[in-house]
């Protein structure tokens, strides 16, 4: 059974997001798998997702409600196959963490998964306007489709 962990800085906005995304296309397609998702940061340790966040999960059918923060630890690289992340800040911050080559290898760019190279990170909604939650629901959806199509 493959083991994902979505990362981004605070896990409220982004990582939860995906976290949800990902965890439904894996359901539609029978498919058991694990998903998870961390922050990097301890800004939100035992939190709900964003409000914003949760309710543009909604708007899609999606529950978050029940999800919490936590902080990204090394021994996340023990528990997951691979390791999903945002931003180049957060690819910085998690591989900082790495012991092994093999624990960095198992660390992407989540937009990588994309087939265009023309958006390379997941924008930060959190201080910015309502519709960045659409934006990036959006880029989740697209690159979350494809792991869900990459994973038996
Ligand atoms: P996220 O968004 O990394 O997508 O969860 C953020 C949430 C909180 C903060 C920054 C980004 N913060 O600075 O508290």
């Amino acid at each position: 059974m493959k083991k994902y962990l979505m990362v981004c800085l605070g896990n409220i906005c982004r990582s939860p997001m995906a976290e949800g995304i990902l965890k439904r296309k894996l359901e539609e397609k029978g498919i058991e798998a694990k998903v998870d998702s961390a922050g990097t940061s301890n800004y939100h340790i035992d939190e709900a997702p964003d409000p914003r966040a949760r309710e543009k999960a909604k708007e899609k059918g999606l529950d978050i409600d029940q999800l919490r923060g936590r902080q990204f630890t090394a021994a996340d690289f023990d528990r997951y196959d691979e390791i999903f992340v945002m931003d180049k800040s957060n690819y910085k911050n998690v591989t900082a963490l790495a012991a092994t080559a093999d624990d960095k290898q198992k660390v992407k760019l989540i937009l990588s998964e994309l087939q265009s190279d023309e958006v390379a990170e997941v924008p930060d909604p959190y201080f910015g306007m309502e519709d960045g939650f659409e934006i990036v629901y959006q880029l989740l959806d697209k690159a979350c489709e494809n792991i869900a199509k990459r994973t038996r």
